[in-house]
């Protein structure tokens, strides 16, 4: 068996920060996580017209916010306006777009990892995947303590390789497991394989591993699978159900 890569991270991590819990990719949804004990939380990032790292799920606002429009056509002044808390509850009203500097800040001084999950714009993957590793790397000081990289976008992948080669890097799949996943993730550099839970498999685990990689599976929402993929030796789940799979779950 492969030495494997190191992996400072929780095997539990908060999806979009706070899960189902709170509403998605804000700080408020990282003061939900980081409530409930989480070591570990997952958000979305790409860039507003104007280049500022935002967290944003969507290639635009109107799920999230009272906005409209594509985030890569709105500059961060239009972007700052918008509530990103009211559509999910009153409760959450005002709660404002969260950016990387605040996450990077909130994160650190709580002590909780982060993976930074790169989603580009469409058309903007290579400028995307280089500005959010050189903000990444700037932002995150703690070799210890580094953010994980991550994307569905090689081409993301490969300039935030470029640009911050030293910052750890998940290969995101979406569907079936391609049969060319080894040479994908060494194109990158990958230390892991963050997978849709539907195609994990003890074989697929078993052989990741024993290439060295670790193995992370999205999003497991129901306590029994994610026994189950954690039997099979996965590294990490991320989940929405943050009050059922529990930190120390
Ligand atoms: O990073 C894991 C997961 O978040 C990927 O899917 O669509 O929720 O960003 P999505
Ligand atoms: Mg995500």
């Amino acid at each position: 068996t492969a030495m494997q890569h190191p992996w400072p991270y929780p095997r539990i991590i908060a999806h979009r920060g706070g899960g189902a819990a709170a509403p998605e990719n804000t700080l408020a949804a990282m003061r939900t996580g980081a409530r409930h004990g989480f070591g570990m939380v997952e958000f979305d990032v790409k860039l507003s017209h104007d280049g500022v790292p935002i967290l944003l799920h969507d290639d635009t606002v109107e799920r999230t916010s009272n906005g409209h429009g594509k985030a890569c056509e709105l500059a961060w002044h239009e972007l700052a306006r918008l509530d990103f808390g009211r559509w999910y509850s009153p409760d959450y009203a005002g709660e404002p777009m969260a950016t990387l500097y605040s996450v990077a800040a909130f994160t650190q001084a709580n002590r909780i990892f982060s993976n930074i999950e790169i989603k580009p714009s469409p058309g903007a993957e290579s400028q995307t995947g280089m500005q959010i590793a050189l903000f990444a790397a700037q932002l995150w000081g703690n070799p210890a303590a580094p953010p994980l990289l991550s994307s569905f976008s090689e081409t993301a992948l490969q300039a935030a390789m470029q640009a911050a080669p030293y910052l750890p890097r998940a290969l995101l799949l979406d569907g079936r497991i391609p049969q060319d996943w080894e040479a994908r993730m060494q194109r990158h550099q990958c230390i892991a394989l963050n997978i849709d839970h539907a195609y994990a498999t003890p074989g697929l685990i078993r052989e990741a591993h024993a290439k060295g990689y670790r193995i992370a599976a999205w999003t497991v929402n129901e306590p029994v699978r994610a026994r189950e993929l954690l039997d099979w030796g996965c590294d990490a789940i991320f989940t929405d159900a943050i009050t059922l799979i529990t930190p120390d779950f």
